[in-house]
């Protein structure tokens, strides 16, 4: 197990890199992957790091050193990927409501697509017949993840083809001479329970035979990650018995076993991440007692905008009462990380410490309000590098045109 990085040494880069600041710790991606390789050992599996949670062009090369893919959902996140030394063939492009365009790029640079619009489908068939291998994203009905917003896979959700369109997919495949590979699902983000993963392909076995030429299964991502006391991880290892089990009672009747591929990206970088932030003002009110911090949804957008839950902890007085606060930052609008929470007496000057924020964290930063955003480190062999530099004022007239 890599170790957790101290609260000394948090505050140290605090001081040294200066707040708000982004620290990922590479041995724990490390840890993850591992757990992820350890458990499959068994099956013919591959891991494809769904690259949308944390984009930056270090992390993504220390990912593809240990070994794993990488999955994009845009055609830049492909050039990234090719720009951090991925090969085509180990990059996957889960396309969703794209223009045509993008996915003619994907093509000419040689990688993995999948495809989830009967309308791309059709111009893919009528441009590329059987020349390139193509993958089809599909929807299964199935209602799972965290809460609805990072639900993907219902009946109401916009991505993927309706599993009761797969006629219209095979009318394709046959007026086209589509050459299918792999069948791609993605039911959502935090899903706790492997049964769904396993409801997933059970609903793939009914369709698996109906394509001649499949080589792969690709269940998505979406494993959860514990983010406060209590909270469950994914059970990796019963995963990975049930997914064996399932395709030993399902052998593909093409002959040829079929990998299994997923797409990870919380569970590869959520805990790596730290946020550190400090304490502008603590202001008394009749309702509560606010600590604004020098951040704001700006740069951790979770809590306000899934109501995720993030640790919150007093680096600078880890010893002191327990107390109650509400966390805020320091945005013109309503940005509240926390409400009533428990924290150790904090101070005006105290870094305040966000958990589990490598995933969607700076991924999904902002200049709202013409704010910088945060500057990123990496902890790596115990030493700190800076990876981004915090934003500067002329970062904020980049790109604008002064008439
Ligand atoms: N594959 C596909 C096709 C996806 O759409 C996603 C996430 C993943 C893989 C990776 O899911 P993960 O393993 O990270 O749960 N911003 C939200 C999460 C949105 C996820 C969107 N798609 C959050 O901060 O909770």
């Amino acid at each position: 197990m890599s170790e957790q990085l101290s609260p000394e040494y948090l505050i140290h880069l605090g001081q040294q890199f200066g707040t708000p600041l982004y620290v990922y710790h590479a041995e724990k991606i490390k840890e993850q992957y591992n757990k992820l390789t350890t458990a499959f050992s068994r099956t013919n599996t591959l891991f494809f790091y769904a690259s949308k949670a944390l984009t930056n062009i270090n992390i993504l090369k220390y990912i593809g050193g240990l070994g794993a893919n990488i999955d994009c959902s845009s055609i830049n996140e492909v050039r990234l990927a090719l720009h951090a030394g991925f090969p085509p063939e180990r990059i996957l492009y889960t396309s969703n409501g794209i223009g045509f365009g993008e996915i003619e790029e994907a093509q000419s640079l040689g990688v993995i697509i999948n495809i989830d619009s009967l309308s791309n489908l059709e111009k893919f068939g009528q441009k590329f017949g059987h020349s390139y291998p193509v993958g089809v994203r599909l929807r299964p009905n199935i209602m799972a993840g965290g809460n609805l917003k990072i639900s993907t896979g219902h009946d109401k959700s916009k991505f993927g083809i309706p599993v009761d369109q797969i006629e219209k997919v095979l009318s394709l495949v046959r007026k086209y001479n589509l050459h299918i590979v792999d069948l791609h699902i993605h039911t959502g983000s935090e899903i706790k329970d492997v049964d769904v993963f396993v409801k997933g392909i059970e609903i793939l076995f009914d369709i698996i035979p109906l394509f001649s030429e499949l080589q792969f299964i690709d269940l998505g991502g979406g494993f959860k990650v514990p983010y406060k006391d209590g909270d469950v991880e994914t059970d990796i290892q019963c995963l990975a018995d049930k997914i064996e089990e399932a395709f030993s009672n399902h052998p593909n009747p093409g002959g040829r076993p079929l990998q299994v591929w997923f797409e990870p990206g919380k569970f590869f970088v959520s805990e790596c991440g730290y946020f550190i932030t400090k304490v502008n003002v603590i202001k008394e009110t009749e309702a509560t007692t606010f600590v604004s911090v020098d951040s704001g949804f700006n740069h951790l957008i979770r809590p306000m905008f899934y109501d995720a839950y993030h640790e919150i902890e007093n680096i600078s007085n880890p010893h002191g009462p327990l107390k109650p606060y509400s966390v805020v930052g320091n945005i013109c609008e309503t940005d509240t990380f926390a409400w009533d929470r428990t924290i150790n007496e904090v101070r005006e000057g105290d870094y305040l410490v966000f958990r589990n924020a490598g995933a969607y964290g700076f991924e999904m930063s902002s200049n709202f309000n013409s704010r910088f955003k945060p500057a990123e480190v990496l902890v790596k062999d115990g030493k700190a590098q800076l990876i981004r530099k915090r934003d500067q004022f002329e970062d904020l007239l980049r790109n604008q045109i002064e008439l």
